[in-house]
C-alpha cells in the first residue's frame, strides 16, 4: 500500500544498461563457479559474491508480466492463483514452503453514487466514477474485474451537503479552516491525496464534525501535465483514481492484538468504528476530473498559495458551497480467508534463528508497481538461493520467505501473522527485511533500525547502479538528495508489526521516484515497461541488494549489527526534540543519561566481538562457538528492549517506543511516538498537568534505553 513519495525529483530517466555489463557479469559467474568447483572448502563471502552474479533482469520481468495478468485483489480468486503462482515457484526451487491462512474481515464496494448540483437550487449531475480503459489498453478484457473505485472499511451511508476544501486533510489544515471561519460542520469535506493517509484525512473530516469526505488527487500531485498522461506519459489520466483502505488499526479490525484463526474470539465491527480506528462518515475516492469540477462550484475565501492546484489550474476556494454533492457508498465487510504463503531455508548451524524476507502479493488492481515489482525480486531471491544450494550453500541460520496476503486493507496477512507467532519470533528472529513495492522509477531509498545503517551502506558498496554501470548503487545513493536512511515508524507496510508491536531489527528498501497511477487501474506492466523499470535493472538491483543484506545476516558468524551507530541516531533524535522544545518546563537528563550508557555498552560488545573475531582462526575458539551465539543473542534482543509490554497510551498495540507511526497520520514515522502522543496532548491544553505527561514518557523511553544497555552488556546488577 505504500503510499507515493512526495517531492521525488522528475529528472529524466537514463537507462544505461550496456552488453558489455551482461557480458562481464557472466564471465565473472563463470570464474566464480569454476572458483567453487575446484575449491574444497570455501567462504560465504564466495557465495554472497555468486548471489550477486547471478542478477538477471529477465527473471523478474518474466515474474511481473505473469503476476500481473489480472487483477488481484485479496479474498479474490485471481489473488488466489497468484498465491499459487508464487507456491509454486518457490517449491519448483526446492524450497519447502507452506501456505498460513487466517480468516479476516475484508471490504468490498456493493453501491456508489456521486453527484452534484452547482448550487442548492441547479439539477444534480451524476459523476459515472469509473475509470476509463487507455488507447491500446492490452489488459482492457480483464478491465471489468478491477474492483469499482472505493474505500475500504468505508462507512456505509448517504450523506449530502454543500462543499468544503480541506487542501491535504491534516489536523493543520481543519485547524486553518477554522481560523479562516470556514464551517465543516455538516457538510462535505473534499480533500487531496499526497502526504496524508486516507484514514486519517476521513478521520479528521469526522472530527471536524464533516458529513462525508471525498478524495481525489489533484494534477499537481498525480500529473497530467503538459495535458499528457500514461499511456504517453507516465503520469495519472484525468479519470484515475487512488483507491485504498481508510482502516487506522493494524491487521484483522475484529481480531486486535490476536491471531484471525478459525473460532477465534472476535470483536463486532461497532467496537472498531466506536474505538475510531474505522470512519463513521462515508467517503469515496474520486478521479483528478471530478475532483476539479467540484472545485469550480465553491465560493467563499480563496484558498493560500500552498492550497492551490499546479500551473494552469483554476484558483481554488474553500466553500461552503454553494456546491452541493450528494454521496451515496454502500460496502460489504465480510469474513473471507486469505493466504500467507511461507517458504523456508533451514540454517545448518542455527537453524533456530530466523532471518525473515517479506513481501505482499495481493493488489488493488493489476498492481506492477505496488506491490509485484517486490513480488519479482523477491522470487528472484529465492531462485538466486536455489542455485547458492546447487553449489553446496546452506545457510548458516534459517531464511524464511514471506509473502503476505491482504496488506492492502491494512497489513493484514503480515499483522495476523506476527501476532500468531509472537513469542517465536520475540526469542528468534534475528532481522526482518520487507520490500513493498520494489520499483517505481530511478532512484534508490532505503529505510532501518539503525543497528543496520552500516549494513545496508556497506551491501550498496557491492552492487552495481542499475542507471549507471560505472558507479555502484552506494555512489548514486549518496548524491541524491533524499535523507540518506530513513526510519520505520511509518505505518505503510508489512515491517510495522516486526517492527513496532514486536521490536525485531528491520529494513526496508526500494527504487522509487514520481508514481502517480499508485492503487489505480493504471498500475500495469504497460506502465512499468515504459517508465517505471523499461529495462528491470532497478528490479535485479532490489533484489541482490535485499538478497546480500540477508545473506550476510544468515551466513557470519557476528551478526552484523553496529549499536553505536543506534546509539548516536538516538543522540540525534533527542537533540532534535531537546530544541524544540526549549524552554518548556521538562528535562531530557534522564534520556541523555540512559544514552550515554547504550553508548558505552555498543562499544563494549563492539570491542568484545573484535577480540573474538581476531581469534577466530584459532582452533580453540572454532570449537567454542557458543560464545559467539551468546553475543549474538545480546546483540538480537537489543531492539526487543525498546518495546514495553503494555504499549504506547491509548495505543496499547505499538509497543515500540522509539518509532511508531505519528497518532494523526499513519503515514509519518515518530521518532518517540509516546513522547509525541504526550505533547500533542500539550498542544490541546498547555496545562502544567499536561507537561508532565511529557516528563512520565521521556522517563518512560530512557528506562527503556537503560534496558536495552543492559541486555547489550549481558550483566545482571
Ligand atoms: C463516463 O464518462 C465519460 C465521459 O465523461 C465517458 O467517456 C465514459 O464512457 C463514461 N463511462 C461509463 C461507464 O459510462
Ligand atoms: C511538456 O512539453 C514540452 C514540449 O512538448 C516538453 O519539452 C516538456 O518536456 C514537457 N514537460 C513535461 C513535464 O512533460
Ligand atoms: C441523495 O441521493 C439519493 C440517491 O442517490 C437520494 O435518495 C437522496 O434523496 C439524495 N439526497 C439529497 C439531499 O438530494
Ligand atoms: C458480501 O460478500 C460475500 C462474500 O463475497 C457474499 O457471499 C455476499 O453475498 C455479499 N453480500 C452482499 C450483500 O453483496
Ligand atoms: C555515471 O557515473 C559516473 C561516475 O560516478 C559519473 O561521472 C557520470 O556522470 C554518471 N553518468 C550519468 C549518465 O549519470
Ligand atoms: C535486460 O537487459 C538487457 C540489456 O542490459 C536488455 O537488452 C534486455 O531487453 C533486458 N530484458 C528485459 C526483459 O527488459
Amino acid at each position: 500500500m505504500y503510499r507515493v513519495t512526495k517531492a521525488i525529483p522528475t529528472s529524466t530517466d537514463g537507462d544505461i544498461s550496456t552488453c558489455f555489463v551482461r557480458f562481464a557479469a557472466a564471465v565473472a559467474a563463470c570464474l566464480l563457479l569454476l572458483h567453487l568447483s575446484m575449491s574444497p572448502s570455501f567462504d560465504y563471502s564466495t557465495y554472497h559474491d555468486l548471489f550477486l552474479s547471478l542478477s538477471s533482469n529477465d527473471t523478474a520481468a518474466h515474474h511481473l508480466r505473469e503476476l500481473t495478468r489480472r487483477p488481484h485483489v485479496a479474498g479474490s480468486e485471481a489473488n488466489a492463483a497468484t498465491a499459487s503462482y508464487i507456491f509454486n515457484t518457490l517449491s519448483s526451487a526446492s524450497i519447502p514452503v507452506h501456505i498460513v491462512p487466517y480468516d479476516v474481515l475484508l471490504s468490498y464496494p456493493i453501491h456508489r453514487s456521486l453527484s452534484l448540483s452547482s448550487d442548492p437550487s441547479s439539477p444534480a449531475v451524476s459523476f459515472n466514477l469509473s475509470q476509463e480503459i487507455y488507447p491500446g489498453d492490452p489488459f482492457a478484457d480483464v478491465a471489468m474485474e478491477v474492483l469499482p473505485t472505493f474505500h475500504a472499511y468505508a462507512h456505509s451511508g448517504t450523506a449530502s451537503g454543500p462543499v468544503v476544501y480541506a487542501n491535504y486533510g491534516s489536523e493543520e489544515d481543519f485547524a486553518t479552516l477554522r481560523a479562516a471561519g470556514v464551517e465543516v460542520a455538516g457538510k462535505v469535506v473534499l480533500a487531496r491525496y499526497g502526504f496524508v493517509y486516507r484514514g486519517d484525512i476521513v478521520r479528521n473530516a469526522q472530527l471536524a464534525g464533516a458529513a462525508a469526505a471525498v478524495l481525489y488527487c489533484d494534477a499537481r500531485d498525480c500529473g497530467g501535465r503538459n495535458g499528457s498522461w500514461f499511456p504517453e506519459a507516465r503520469w495519472m489520466p484525468p479519470s484515475g483514481v487512488q483507491v485504498g483502505s481508510v482502516y487506522r488499526g493494524a491487521g484483522d479490525p475484529t481480531t486486535p492484538g490476536w491471531a484471525s484463526v478459525g473460532g477465534c474470539e472476535r470483536i463486532g465491527a461497532e467496537e472498531v468504528v466506536e474505538s475510531g480506528l474505522m470512519p463513521a462518515i462515508p467517503s469515496l475516492p474520486i478521479s483528478a476530473k471530478d475532483g476539479k469540477l467540484i472545485l469550480t462550484t465553491l465560493g467563499g475565501p480563496w484558498a493560500a498559495e500552498d492550497w492551490q492546484g499546479g500551473e494552469g489550474a483554476p484558483l481554488y476556494r474553500l466553500g461552503p458551497g454553494p456546491g452541493v454533492v450528494n454521496l451515496t457508498y454502500m460496502g460489504n465487510e465480510t469474513i473471507m480467508t486469505i493466504k500467507n504463503v511461507i517458504a523456508v531455508i533451514e540454517g545448518k548451524e542455527e537453524p533456530d534463528r530466523y532471518v525473515l524476507i517479506g513481501n505482499h502479493h495481493d493488489a488493488w488492481t493489476f498492481g506492477a508497481v505496488d506491490p509485484n515489482s517486490g513480488t519479482a525480486a523477491f522470487l528472484e531471491v529465492a531462485q538466486r538461493l536455489e542455485k547458492l544450494q546447487k553449489m553446496g550453500w546452506r545457510p548458516r541460520r534459517t531464511i524464511v520467505l514471506c509473502s503476505w496476503d491482504a496488506e492492502e486493507y491494512h497489513l493484514l496477512g503480515s499483522t495476523e501473522w506476527v501476532e500468531d507467532n509472537r513469542e517465536v519470533l520475540r526469542s528468534r528472529a534475528v532481522a526482518y527485511l520487507n520490500m513493498d513495492y520494489a520499483v517505481s522509477g530511478r532512484g534508490f531509498h532505503a529505510y532501518s533500525t539503525p543497528q543496520l545503517d552500516n549494513l545496508l551502506k556497506e551491501a550498496a558498496h557491492k552492487v552495481q547502479d542499475p542507471d549507471n554501470s560505472t558507479q555502484t548503487l552506494y555512489e548514486s545513493w549518496v548524491a541524491s538528495e533524499f535523507p540518506l536512511i530513513r526510519r520505520l515508524g511509518g505505518g505503510g507496510s508489512d515491517f510495522a508489526a516486526f517492527v513496532q508491536h514486536v521490536g525485531i531489527p528491520s529494513v526496508d528498501i526500494r527504487f522509487a521516484r514520481d508514481y502517480p497511477v499508485y492503487h489505480s487501474m493504471y498500475d500495469d506492466f504497460v506502465w512499468m515497461q515504459k517508465f517505471g523499470d523499461p529495462l528491470f535493472h532497478r528490479h535485479a538491483a532490489a533484489a541482490s541488494l535485499l538478497g546480500l543484506v540477508a545473506l550476510r545476516l544468515a551466513d557470519e558468524v557476528f551478526l552484523p549489527f553496529d549499536y553505536v551507530s543506534y546509539a548516536l541516531e538516538l543522540q540525534r533524535s533527542t537533540g532534535v526534540l531537546e530544541r524544540q522544545l526549549r524552554g518548556k518546563p521538562v528535562t531530557f537528563t534522564p534520556l541523555h543519561k540512559s544514552i550515554e550508557e547504550l553508548t558505552k555498552a555498543a562499544s563494549k560488545i563492539a570491542y568484545h566481538r573484535k577480540v573474538l573475531q581476531s581469534n577466530s582462526w584459532l582452533p580453540k575458539w572454532r570449537k567454542d562457538e557458543s560464545k559467539a551465539r551468546e553475543l549474538n543473542d545480546r546483540m538480537m534482543m537489543t531492539e526487543r528492549a525498546f518495546t514495553h509490554a503494555e504499549g504506547l497510551l491509548e495505543r496499547p498495540w505499538f509497543k515500540h517506543l522509539i518509532y511508531g507511526p505519528s497518532q494523526h497520520n499513519v503515514y509519518l514515522s515518530k521518532t518517540f511516538p509516546g513522547i509525541d502522543d504526550a505533547i500533542q496532548r500539550v498542544k490541546v491544553s498547555n496545562s502544567l498537568e499536561a507537561w508532565r505527561l511529557v516528563q512520565k514518557e521521556i522517563w518512560k523511553v530512557a528506562r527503556a534505553i537503560t534496558q536495552a544497555s543492559h541486555v547489550l552488556n549481558g550483566e545482571l546488577s
